[in-house]
């Protein structure tokens, strides 16, 4: 498979994996809904057993959202099968409630780009890195974030980012620094000032700045 450079706003590649609910054509799987697809450099690892454990517990949150998660580690089903049985006793978990891509050829790790080359694993070649995808109901790629292989990632702030991208979606607003669901939000700066009343009726905060220009907007929603 030949390597992808996605960037925002693309169209997400499909594929047809195995995985441990069975053999899936990604875009039919993902239907109408948000994905979330994160990857991960092998299974019986310490760091991904934690993510696995979070992002299952965090299951009915994404679903909420209309989010379906799907995980990838550069090993086979019948070894995921396994995994899943130590996530859960990590995790404390009654149940497991999302697929893991098979990826044991590492064919979607090189394909999406998800490769580190300045981690090695342990058969000498490069791990592939925690990265993170999410893709809209369009299929559009709408966020992208690798982390390496010995960081492991924030669900919260993944959380946070899935409510910040469906609000400005619906809203002509953006959210702030460490904004968190419920929390003023920003006028996008490309709102004129004559649809403010209209958009925002009464509710549209200037924040008066050394510049003197009128910029920063705050607003609910
Ligand atoms: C881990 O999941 O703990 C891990 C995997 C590869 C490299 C470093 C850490």
């Amino acid at each position: 498979m030949q390597k992808m450079v996605l960037n925002l706003g693309d169209k997400f590649p499909n594929f047809i994996v195995d995985t441990t609910i069975g053999q899936i054509d990604f875009h039919e799987w993902a239907g109408d809904s948000w994905v979330i697809l994160f990857s991960h450099p092998a299974d019986f690892t310490p760091v991904c057993t934690t993510e696995l454990a979070a992002v299952a517990r965090l299951v009915p949150e994404f679903t909420k959202r209309n989010v379906k998660p799907i995980a990838l580690s550069c090993d086979s089903v019948e070894s995921h099968k396994k995994w899943i049985d130590d996530i859960k006793a990590y995790g404390k978990l009654n149940g497991f409630d999302y697929p893991i891509i098979d990826d044991e050829k590492r064919e979607l790790a090189v394909k999406l780009n998800m490769l580190d080359k300045d981690e090695i694993g342990a058969a000498g070649l490069p791990l592939t890195c925690r990265a993170v995808f999410i893709i809209d109901p369009h299929k559009k790629l709408r966020l992208s974030i690798l982390y390496p292989a010995t960081t492991g990632r924030n669900f919260a702030e993944i959380l946070r980012t899935i409510d910040s991208m469906q609000l400005t979606d619906r809203k002509r607003v953006a959210t702030p620094a460490d904004w968190v669901q419920g929390q003023e939000c920003m006028v996008q700066p490309n709102v004129p000032e004559e649809e403010l009343a209209s958009l925002f009726p009464g509710d549209v905060t200037n924040v008066e700045l050394p510049s003197g220009k009128m910029y920063l907007r705050k607003t609910t929603f």
